[in-house]
């Protein structure tokens, strides 16, 4: 079979790693990938968003399956584009990924089909949007609707933030903005929930957890994601089959029913509150760096499974897991989420990567001459497994003391909380 995975981050590095040692793949191209992933597959310079680039390519190199990893060319219609070109395509139609583009579309998803998540009210006129907040006693969340990078949502502990939130977004998104989402603040323990959906079969995935703040114990603004552990103990099998129940499976009925099934990985962001888990939002891929954990974690080959899923045939399939655990910790450049500087040269990762267990993930490297150089925020995911999240997280740590790296920084108690 002749792949192609889209997307160039530490997620499709990962995906390439174990799509590479499928005895069904043939040869296997990334498009655009990046320095590390090069060593799994051959890099094309196409960037994930240039849709008829991509299918350009797809159709001119005989591919067999494309694997898309981020969630813009999904929103985008890259798999209705290559499913319409006869080629296969893992992943959500245009109209599935709305899950993930349009949080007022999940959300009134929700409410008609009783699917717990926060309450919530969506409002198109700024004014209208801070009376509303002005009228609660407490804080709320204040959300962007449309992608926004992960930038597009406050957690506001005030009426005043909530105000002062409504505002800033508004000014900075633009257009992005126009529609706004107040939701109830719910509090508890947040877990990754992903499942492969084939239009009707729901097949969970080992449970995930990520940090989304940039700093020790849960300081600093929001990222795209520093580090991640698999499992989760905060949610049990007894918890799974509960969200399966009142959550996936009834949105992979609505969206089924509605004449646009979901087709792909459906990763539920959930809040573990004392009512039970709530809905936070969904995401129409796998999360990045949740994939760092879990396809290593993988004992199953991946590539069948995502042609089932594809295929309409997760009904009788099974998913084998490595009873250990995996820890992945973040490195990124000094500056990240805010600005900072590209091009700085990155030493030690073969002598990182080559501790036992021990894989570095890259997301925005580089190959210059023959360095390795950092190109972006999130840099590389450095993934250890263990018997234990305690164990894997050690062993992920003196992967990182090998790196040299001055330019670079990570959070330092990635897995703390699962192994306290
Ligand atoms: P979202 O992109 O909607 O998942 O929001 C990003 C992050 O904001 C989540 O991972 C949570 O940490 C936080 N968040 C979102 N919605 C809520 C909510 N209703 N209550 C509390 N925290 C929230
Ligand atoms: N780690 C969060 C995300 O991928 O959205």
């Amino acid at each position: 079979m002749r792949v192609l995975v889209v997307g160039g981050g530490g997620r499709e590095h990962a995906l390439c790693w174990a799509i590479a040692a499928s005895p069904l793949c043939d040869k296997l191209y990334c498009a655009p990938g990046n320095a590390g992933i090069a060593q799994e597959a051959e890099c094309v310079p196409i960037v994930a968003t240039d849709l008829d680039g991509l299918v350009a390519f797809a159709r001119s190199n005989r591919i067999d399956f494309v694997v898309v990893g981020p969630e813009a060319p999904l929103v985008a219609g890259l798999v209705d584009r290559l499913e319409s070109s006869g080629i296969k395509a893992f992943g959500p139609s245009a109209a599935a990924a709305r899950l993930e583009g349009s949080k007022a579309f999940m959300k009134d998803l929700c409410r008609q089909h009783g699917i717990p998540t926060a309450a919530y009210a969506t409002f198109t006129d700024p004014l209208a949007a801070k009376a509303h907040v002005r009228s609660k006693a407490s804080g709320c969340v204040v959300k962007a609707d449309g992608l926004a990078a992960g930038k597009g949502v406050v957690v506001a502990a005030t009426v005043a933030a909530a105000v002062a939130a409504i505002d800033g977004l508004t000014h900075e998104l633009g257009a992005a903005a126009t529609t706004l989402v107040i939701e109830e603040l719910l509090v508890g323990e947040e877990a990754s929930f992903h499942a492969l959906v084939d239009g009707t079969t729901v097949l969970p995935l080992a449970t995930a957890q990520d940090y989304k703040r940039v700093g020790d114990g849960d300081r600093g603004p929001n990222t795209g994601g520093m580090g991640a552990y698999s499992p989760a103990p905060v949610v049990s099998d007894a918890m799974a089959a509960e969200v399966v129940k009142r959550i996936l499976k009834p949105t992979v009925t609505a969206m089924a029913t509605a004449g646009t099934p979901f087709r792909g990985v459906l990763y539920a962001g959930l809040m573990i509150t004392h009512e039970g888990p709530k809905l936070l939002e969904y995401n129409v891929r796998f999360g990045d760096p949740e994939c760092q954990v879990l396809i290593p974690r993988m004992m199953s080959d991946l590539l069948p499974a995502l042609v089932a899923t594809r295929d309409g045939e997760l009904a009788k399939f099974h998913l084998r897991w490595w009873d250990k655990a995996a820890v992945c910790v973040v490195m990124a450049t000094t500056g990240y989420p805010g600005a900072y500087p590209k091009g700085s040269v990155i030493r030690g990762l073969d002598a990182a990567g080559s501790l036992p267990d021990v894989t570095v993930f890259h997301a925005g490297t580089a190959r210059v001459d023959d360095d390795i150089v950092a190109q972006g925020g999130r840099v590389l995911g450095v993934t250890a497994l263990g018997t234990t999240i305690r164990g894997a997280q050690a062993q992920a740590y003196s992967a990182i003391d090998r790196i040299d790296w001055p330019e670079g920084f990570c959070r330092r108690d990635i897995g703390r909380r699962a192994s306290a």
